[in-house]
C-alpha cells in the first residue's frame, strides 16, 4: 500500500476500485493497493557451498526505488545477477512485471536494464557505437536506435564525447555511459551495482542528478551501494544486507528513528569508562573503534549538558543511515 497526498481541483482523479480515501479536515488521504513490479521471495544462492544470498525477499512497487545497502561480500551482486539472468539462483522466485526470471528472461531483458558493477564497454567502439550496438541487440531499428542514442547522450551528458573511444572516457562518463546503455531500450526498471563507487564527488553528483531525472520520469529502480549517503538521498525503501541476509527493510528516515533516534552523539577517544552513566542511565550506546556512539533520543539535552561538564572530546549530530547499520550489524559499513 502506498500513500499519496492529492488536493482535487476541479477536474475529476478517478483513482482504481481498490483505492482507500481518508479525509481528515482538508487533508485527503489515498491509498492504492498496487502490484509490486519486482518480487523477491526466498531468493538463495551459494558458490561451492558457500552461502552468498540466503532466503532473500523483497517486493519493489511501481516507481519506486529500491536499495540494498552492505558491506563489500554482503551480497548485493549476487541478488542482481540472479534477477538478470546472469546466475542461476538455487531456490527462490524473483518476478519482474509479472514475468518469471527462471523462464521468462528474453522478456524481462525487453523491459529492464542494467548498469552492471564492472564496466563492460566495448573499448573499441566509440561512445555512440556502444550505445547503437545495444541497441541493435534488442532489434530495435537503426533510424530509432540513432535518434535514442542521440537522446540519451544529452541525458548523461555525453553529446560532445560521442566520437571518443572508451579507453578515453574518465570513470564517470563510462559510468554514464553505462547508464545510456542501459536506457536504449526504454526500460521500465532499471538495475544499478553500485552506480558510483569509485567516482570522485563531482562526477557522484552527476550521475545522482541522472537517477533523481529518473526518478522523477518513473523510472523503477533497484539500486545496491555501500554508501549511506547515497542510499538515503536516492532511495524511497531500502533494505540493509550483511552476509546474505536482510536484516532490517523501510523508508531511509523510518529506519533512522525506529533504530537510532534524531540525534547521535560521539565521544573521541574517551577515557575508559565515560560512557558508563550514560547506558546506566538507560541511554544506548555502541563503542567502534575509537569512538563510542551515544543514541540519547529525548535525553540529548541533558547529555550534552552533562558532557559539557565531564570534559570528554565529544560531537552531537544527525543520525544517518550509518548509524544504523553500525547498531544493527555491530561494524561500520566500509569495514
Ligand atoms: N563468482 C563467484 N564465485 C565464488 N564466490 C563468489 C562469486 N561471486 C561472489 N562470490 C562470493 O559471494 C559473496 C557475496 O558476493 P557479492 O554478491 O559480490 O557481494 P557484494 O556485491 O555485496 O559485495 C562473497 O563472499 C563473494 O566472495
Ligand atoms: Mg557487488
Amino acid at each position: 500500500m502506498r500513500k499519496f497526498r492529492v488536493v482535487l481541483g476541479p477536474s475529476p482523479v478517478h483513482f482504481p476500485d481498490d483505492t482507500a480515501l481518508r479525509v481528515r479536515g482538508s487533508k485527503v488521504t489515498v491509498g492504492v493497493a498496487m502490484e509490486p513490479y519486482l518480487a523477491v521471495d526466498g531468493l538463495s544462492k551459494s558458490y561451492d557451498g558457500v552461502p552468498a544470498v540466503r532466503g532473500l525477499s523483497f517486493t519493489i512497487s511501481p516507481a519506486e526505488t529500491y536499495g540494498l545497502l552492505g558491506p563489500n561480500g554482503a551480497g548485493k551482486s549476487t541478488t542482481i545477477s540472479c534477477l538478470y539472468g546472469l546466475v542461476r539462483p538455487d531456490a527462490g522466485r524473483a518476478l519482474i512485471g509479472g514475468l518469471d526470471v527462471r523462464t521468462e528472461l528474453r522478456r524481462i531483458k525487453a523491459l529492464a536494464g542494467i548498469v552492471p558493477q564492472d564496466d563492460c564497454l566495448d573499448p573499441d567502439l566509440s561512445v555512440e557505437e556502444n550505445l547503437w550496438v545495444y541497441g541493435h541487440y534488442f532489434g530495435i531499428e537503426s533510424g530509432e536506435v540513432r535518434r535514442r542514442a542521440d537522446e540519451l547522450l544529452r541525458f548523461v551528458e555525453l553529446a560532445d564525447h560521442r566520437k571518443k573511444k572508451v579507453p578515453e572516457l574518465s570513470g564517470g562518463m563510462r559510468r554514464r555511459l553505462l547508464i545510456g546503455r542501459a536506457l536504449i531500450n526504454q526500460p521500465k526498471l532499471l538495475i544499478l551495482d553500485e552506480p558510483t563507487t569509485g567516482l570522485d564527488p563531482q562526477a557522484r553528483h552527476l550521475v545522482w542528478s541522472r537517477l533523481r531525472e529518473l526518478k522523477r520520469r518513473g523510472v523503477t529502480m533497484l539500486l545496491t551501494t555501500h554508501y549511506m549517503d547515497e542510499a538515503q538521498m536516492l532511495c524511497d525503501r531500502l533494505a540493509i544486507m550483511d552476509h546474505g541476509r536482510m536484516s532490517v527493510e523501510s523508508t531511509p528516515r523510518e529506519l533512522i528513528d525506529r533504530h537510532v533516534g534524531a540525534s547521535v552523539v560521539e565521544l573521541h577517544a574517551p577515557p575508559p569508562g565515560a560512557a558508563r552513566p550514560f547506558s546506566e542511565a538507560g541511554i544506548e550506546t555502541h563503542e567502534f573503534e575509537d569512538i563510542v556512539y551515544l543514541f540519547p533520543r529525548d535525553q540529548t539535552p541533558d547529555v550534552l549538558r552533562k558532557l559539557s561538564e565531564t570534559g570528554v572530546a565529544f560531537a552531537s549530530r544527525p543520525a544517518n543511515l550509518e548509524d544504523v547499520f553500525l547498531k544493527i550489524v555491530g561494524r561500520g559499513l566500509r569495514d
